[in-house]
């Protein structure tokens, strides 16, 4: 099989220290990609200034996919790296699905979150008033379109069809009484569509207690961006721990590369110690080799790192014994 063009991101923090052990198990795994680093983050900010510059966008847009670590450092202000470079990515290259699996097999856990990956909240909808005075005011407003929150929904349902057939939505619709209210009508249409899948709806207050007392319940979830981006941390927490959690930020259409990632941060407490777990990584990049159309090569590193909660050791030891597995 031809080479694959793959955008490498290590970012900051432990980023750059996890992405190397993914890379060194995709190539353990016999796959051949064609590499491009990036120098980007929180650290090249501070650096020159630099977040992510149009002619970088526009070079991604010929790649296959983008192999990201974790960017964001506590010297840089909340939100300028986030939203300037993570969330430009995702809107700009239209990642409008963001695919979070938990698996925990010893204790019956199989289950993904899609997160609509494009509106909502982190759409950016909002601003100041009187800014500074002690009449101040601040609005962040959540978008959600018709066309956005339906595609998200359809891609629930179709990886529903092709797992155990079961989609739940999650929202607040007892108090988003608007956005709530489109999603409900979104997802009941499309459901309409799918009569052999078996659905249900769980506020998200519900949904976490849900998620700590019986997570086994769930097949797929569909819910909106940030109900989503803080669902999946708690999936996290109850799968094993944030160190096992891989994503995908899916761009379906294949119009586009498409962008894997961790969903744990750049810890800074940590980096540089050796002491990151590196399977959030290796997971991404075999959620990366299956889009890839390396179906084979990923199955062979999902079933290596089945074994990584027993490893032990430092970040690369453990990325060792994840290569020596596959
Ligand atoms: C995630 C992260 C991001 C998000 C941050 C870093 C902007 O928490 O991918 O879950 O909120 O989406
Ligand atoms: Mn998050």
């Amino acid at each position: 099989m031809a080479k694959h063009r793959v955008g490498i991101v290590g970012g900051d923090g432990i980023g750059p220290e996890v992405v190397a052990e993914g890379l060194k198990v995709v190539a353990a795994a016999g796959v051949d990609l064609e590499t491009v680093d990036y120098d980007l983050g929180g650290a090249r900010y501070l650096k020159d200034g630099t977040v992510l510059p149009d002619s970088v966008l526009e070079e991604w847009r010929g790649l296959e996919a983008i192999y990201l670590g974790a960017v964001g450092t506590p010297a840089v202000p909340p939100g300028v790296i986030e939203r300037g470079l993570l969330l430009r990515m995702r809107f700009e290259l239209d990642l409008y699905v963001n695919q979070r699996p938990f698996v925990a097999p010893d204790e019956g856990i199989d289950f993904v979150v899609i997160r609509e990956n494009t509106e909502g909240t982190y759409a950016g909808e909002g601003g100041f008033l009187r800014k500074g005075t002690p009449h101040e005011i601040a609005t962040q407003g959540s978008v959600n379109s018709r066309f956005g929150v339906e595609r998200a929904i359809r891609y629930a349902f179709e990886l529903a069809a092709a797992r155990r057939n079961h989609l739940t939505l999650v929202h607040k619709t007892n108090v988003l009484t608007f956005s709530g209210d489109l999603w409900e009508r979104a997802f009941d249409e499309v459901a309409a569509e799918h009569p052999s899948t078996g659905t249900a709806y769980n506020h998200v207050d519900a949904a976490c207690i849900y998620f700590v007392e019986s997570p086994q319940r769930y097949d797929v979830i569909v819910t909106d961006n940030l109900f989503g981006d803080i669902l999946t941390d708690l999936g996290g927490a109850v799968s094993g721990g944030i160190g096992f959690a891989s994503s995908a930020n899916l761009n379906p259409a294949r119009t586009g590369p498409s962008m894997f990632e961790p969903v744990h941060g750049s810890a800074p407490d940590i980096a540089g110690t050796g002491r990151a777990n590196p399977t959030a990584a290796v997971l991404s990049a075999a959620m990366m080799l299956d889009f890839l159309g390396e179906a084979e090569a990923a199955a062979r590193v999902h079933a290596a790192c089945a074994a990584a909660a027993n490893f032990s050791g430092t970040t690369s030891e453990i990325g060792d014994q994840i290569a020596a597995g596959v």
